[in-house]
């Protein structure tokens, strides 16, 4: 419940920037400026919606399912690409004491997982942008969320990157050419849910 009430406080006040934004935007019509600066805001959220992945968290039973079949060690570093609150990689830093970062292309996302993190007393980090523009060469682990059409353009970039031996975990989806290491099942609600983790 009282975790309930603290994400119904974060959704409000991120309406409420949502809200100011808008105010200022009004008031400073013709301020081409701020007009540029606003849309460079709002067009990664619209941007991530049209490429259709917007932001749907994992639920935290299934992150901690996935945290456990990635085989974490402190110490190593790991990603969360497109990282919504930036849960897993929280959870991986403080469970784990791996060096945890997530990337978020939604600057409203991104402001939400910064909020969520500095009262989380987060170790790990968040950083603004898209994953494309990331190199994996450093990672031990990867997770995803993502549908199966981004992952498959995914597809090139990773096996390119990743060094022998990191490992990926994604949720629901799969990659469709790579063969998994192992598939667990996540079940809520009476329905279930799979977690691939690839090795490489
Ligand atoms: C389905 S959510 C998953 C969130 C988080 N990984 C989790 O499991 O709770 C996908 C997230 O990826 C973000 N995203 C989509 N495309 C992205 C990109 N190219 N670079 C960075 N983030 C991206 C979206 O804004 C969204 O927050």
């Amino acid at each position: 419940m009282k975790h309930i009430l603290k994400d119904l406080l974060l959704v409000l006040l991120v309406f409420a920037a949502l809200l100011l934004l808008f105010f200022l935007f009004y008031r400073a019509r013709g301020n081409t400026g701020l007009a540029v600066i606003l849309a460079l805001f709002i067009l990664p959220n619209i941007a991530a919606f049209i490429y259709g992945v917007p932001f749907v968290p994992t639920p935290m039973a299934a992150v901690k399912i996935m945290l456990e079949a990635a085989g974490l060690k402190p110490g190593q570093i790991v990603y969360d690409i497109g990282c919504g609150d930036g849960r897993i990689v929280y959870l991986a830093a403080k469970d784990y004491g791996v060096r945890g970062t997530g990337l978020e292309l939604s600057p409203i996302v991104y402001l939400l997982a910064r909020l969520r993190h500095f009262f989380w007393r987060s170790k790990a980090g968040i950083k603004l942008g898209n994953f494309n523009w990331q190199d994996f060469s450093d990672a031990d682990v990867v997770f995803c969320y993502l549908t199966p059409d981004v992952l498959t353009k995914l597809e090139h970039k990773l096996q390119a990157e990743l060094k022998p031996g990191s490992r990926v975990v994604s949720y629901i989806y799969q990659f469709r050419s790579w063969k998994e290491k192992q598939v667990v099942v996540f079940s809520e609600g009476g329905r279930s849910y799979r977690i691939w983790v690839y090795e490489k």
